[in-house]
């Protein structure tokens, strides 16, 4: 097992490695340019990974819960992922992670088996909404960076296909909070849901349906009063 201060340099090798790399929408495909973060085939596609105080919050909180099955709605180039992983590895916990692009998916395979987490993380190519129809993973913490507009939809499926107690925190649902309108809407109306949200880097949403793990409800306490993202 690699010792964590090689890994943490692993994942900062990623990240300037990725800073700057953008790709174009493949030739030939017939794909949604929306299932590779874009609205229209010109533009670029960028790794679009979160920042690195967004990365050590999603550590924490994974040291923290320790969730069995993890799941990654948006794996781009695996920087996140490696984020989780490293918490994930010492407990034994495993994430599963979704992505549609090739190329971004190579470079996740290799980071990941860099940094020894093969056993940990496991990169599904697929399209999330497939994936979701298809898997008989029960989840208990999601993390959610994908295709905003799906949001919704993906929470529904997510609450059907079973995972009953279950956190699922969301970035960007503060810059981009108009492009998730009407799940943040749908979410503060579920009475079955609690949601909290917390004011840093992109804005992240904590959502947890079912029953609440007890150093959760720590967290929860922290961020209170749930503000709606402004
Ligand atoms: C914001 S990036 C994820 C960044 C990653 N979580 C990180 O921080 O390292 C979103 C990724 O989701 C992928 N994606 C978007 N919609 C998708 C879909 N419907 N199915 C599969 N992948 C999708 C995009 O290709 C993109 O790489």
């Amino acid at each position: 097992m690699k010792l964590l201060q090689e890994q943490l340099d692993i994942i900062e090798e990623l990240k300037t490695l990725c800073e700057n790399k953008e790709w174009s929408y493949p030739e030939g495909s017939t794909r949604d340019p929306l299932d590779f973060g874009i609205h229209s085939k010109a533009e670029v596609i960028k790794s679009w990974h979160i920042p690195k105080t967004t990365g050590q919050f999603l550590f924490f909180m994974v040291n923290l819960i320790q969730p069995k099955n993890i799941l990654e709605l948006g794996t781009s180039v695996g920087y996140s992922a490696l984020w989780m992983g490293i918490a994930a590895q010492n407990y034994g916990g495993n994430i599963h992670t979704v992505e549609y692009f090739d190329e971004k998916i190579e470079i996740a395979d290799s980071f990941i088996k860099k940094a020894e987490l093969e056993k940990t993380i496991v990169v599904y190519k697929n399209k999330i909404i497939d994936f979701l129809d298809t898997t008989d993973g029960e989840y208990d913490f999601v993390f959610m960076d994908a295709d905003k507009g799906n949001y919704l939809k993906y929470y529904d499926l997510l609450k059907q296909k079973g995972s009953q107690n279950c956190l699922i925190l969301v970035d960007n649902a503060g810059n981009f909070k108009h492009r998730m309108k009407d799940f943040i809407d749908e979410v503060q109306k579920d009475d079955s849901a609690s949601v909290s949200f917390l004011n840093m880097d992109n804005g992240i949403l904590l959502i947890q349906f079912g029953r609440i793990n007890s150093n959760l409800s720590v967290v929860q306490n922290l961020f209170k009063n749930y503000q709606k993202p402004e």
